[in-house]
This record gives structure tokens, sequence and C-alpha cells, in this order.
């Protein structure tokens, strides 16, 4: 009941009635005032005014699941959220509760991670109140060879969902890390149980970047934040919802055609470095190409000097910028 109330008095200008709270959820008016106070005391400004109702007037930068509920537009994806004040990492949780019968598009937050993990074995820190860490699981139909098209899917709502909410240009350097003006805001790690030739499920993991107005020396030059870029404080949890959004939006289109023919202009449009040099770092095998934009099955295409276009595949391949991180 607590985020369906916080949903209604955000959706709404001016007062709700409390008589209307009781109406809509069947419960005295005493259960309303108690959720009322439990709102405020977790900071949200709330007006009561007798005659009148409830008047929601700011709210607090939390990532509950309640506050997450209320700000969500989608039909499945975080529509079954966990929320921890602290996890080992929540790739791990995800797993664990995955591992338990946790539905398709289960959710999982942490406001600090003691152990977060990003691709390549290296660490991945959370800072508390500034960041987000959140895990979604997801149980695609597909053959395991298909997964990695999912993790690309991520990285394009990321993009998609700040570019809505802040009008910042999020780009994507290929696969999937979000970035802006060469700078990384966002990484992603997904990880795969499998089960005979099929996925049993997928974890997306994914860190971003919100409101952090400085980097550890060592990562200063490669990485950034929302925030530094829009100006201002970002709400973390209407982040989450607008990625949540595009999540949906993108998968669907992708399970419906079974790869990412109807999402690669979208992805090549966002994609940093589309027509650029870079370096690919294949284990035994470097090079140097122009980036062309993905294909169907979300590869890299790389044109080389000459003229042949070799298809590189995201798993153990890095692409990197001849000039710098992007
Ligand atoms: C990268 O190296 O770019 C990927 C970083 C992925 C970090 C996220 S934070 C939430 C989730 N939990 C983890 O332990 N890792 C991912």
């Amino acid at each position: 009941m607590k985020s369906e109330i916080l949903h209604i008095l955000r959706s709404q200008d001016g007062y709700v009635s409390g008589q209307e709270l009781c109406e809509r959820f069947g419960v005295s008016r005493t259960a309303v005032w108690k959720t009322i106070n439990q709102l405020k005391e977790e900071g949200y400004e709330i007006e009561a005014v007798p005659n009148k109702g409830y008047h929601i007037t700011a709210c607090p930068d939390v990532v509950s699941a309640e506050e997450v509920k209320s700000l969500l537009e989608t039909r499945w994806a975080g529509q079954n959220i966990a929320h921890f004040a602290a996890v080992d990492s929540t790739n791990n949780k995800a797993k664990r509760m995955a591992e338990e019968g946790a539905p398709h598009g289960t959710l999982v937050i942490a406001d600090e991670q003691t152990g977060g993990r990003g691709r390549r074995g290296r660490s991945w820190n959370t800072i508390p109140g500034a960041a987000i860490a959140m895990t979604l699981v997801i149980r695609p139909e597909l053959p395991p060879e298909r997964a990695s098209m999912v993790t690309l899917l991520m990285g394009m709502a990321v993009a998609s969902g700040c570019r809505e909410l802040l009008g910042l240009p999020v780009g994507i350097k290929w696969p999937n890390d979000a970035v802006l003006d060469g700078k990384k805001i966002c990484g992603i790690l997904t990880e795969m149980s499998m089960e005979m030739d099929a996925i049993n499920y997928l974890v997306i993991g994914t860190g971003i970047n919100v409101n952090m107005d400085e980097f550890p020396e060592e990562i200063s030059q490669v990485a950034t934040s929302l925030s530094i870029h829009a100006g201002h404080t970002v709400n973390r949890a209407e982040v989450i919802c607008r990625c949540m959004k595009y999540f949906e939006q993108y998968y669907e289109a992708f399970a419906a055609a079974g790869n990412l023919s109807g999402l690669k202009n979208i992805y090549n449009e966002m994609l940093v470095n589309r027509d650029a040099e870079v370096r690919v770092l294949e284990p035994g095998n470097e090079y140097t190409g122009i980036s062309r934009g993905i294909n169907d099955l979300g590869e890299l295409l790389v044109e080389r000097e000459d003229r042949s276009v070799t298809a590189v595949f995201a798993g153990e391949v890095s692409v990197r910028g001849v000039y710098g991180y992007t």
C-alpha cells in the first residue's frame, strides 16, 4: 500500500483526501495516517491539511522498493523489487534469488556493495547515496550464445533513460558502457546460468555513477557522473525507473525478432566511436580499424585497412579508442 499511496500523492498536483485513500485501499483512516507518518520518517515531505487531505512537496533521494515502485512505468521489468542497505554484490544476491525461483524481471537494488564486481575480474565501488547498484534477473528463451546481445540492451536502456530524464547526450561505448563526454558513467556485468543447452537465467548488473562530485585519481580520466554533467543532484530512483522502462521496451523488440535487427539503428546512433578509429585487443591478435557500428547479432563491425570487415564478438575482446578511452 505504501508505494501505491506514494504513487497517488505524486501523480496529483493538489491534495488527496484521506477518505479517498481509505476507500481506495479499504483501510481505516488510522492505517492511512500511519503510512503517511512512515513516509515522513523516511524523508518525504507531506503536508496534511484538515478537510483537504495530503499533498507531497518533496521526495528524498532514496532507492527503496516503495520509492522505485511508485515511479515505475513497466509491466514486468522491476515490478518485483528487493532492496538492501548493503550486500556483497547485487549480482551475487540476484543469482541466489534466481536459484530460489525469483521471477523474470526481478530487480535487486543496494545502497552499498562491499564486494561489487566489474568485468575482467576488476572490483567496482559503489558509494552509498551517490551511485546506483542494481541487478535485473531475466529468464530469456534463447540459446546461450545469444546472451551477450541482452547486455547491449541494458547499455542502450541506460543511455536512452538518462537522455530522456536529463537531456544529456549519453552515448554507448561498445559493447555496453554508457559514456558522457568520453568518460564512463555506467558499467554492466552480465552473468549467465545454463542448464543443458538453454539459458536458465541471466543477471544483468548495472552500476551507474549518479551523484559523485569527484573520482579517485586512478580513474578520474575515464570516469564521470550524471550530476557533474547535469549541474545538479540527480534522483537515483528516477534514473532506475527510466532504465527499466527502456529495458522492457528494447527487450520486447529483441525477443520478438530473436536478434537486434529492429534496434541496431538506435544503438548505432548512440555509439560514440562509430566511424572512428579503434584498436581491437583480441588475445593474441591486436589490430586497428574503423568502427562501423553493430550488426544484427550485436557484433562490432570493424573495417580494416584492406577494406575487409571483421565482426568482433563481445567476450574476451576489448575495443579502445586510439586516442583515449572511447
Ligand atoms: C564494468 O566493469 O564496467 C562492469 C561493472 C558492473 C558493476 C555492477 S554494480 C551492480 C552489479 N553488482 C556487481 O557486483 N557488479 C554490477
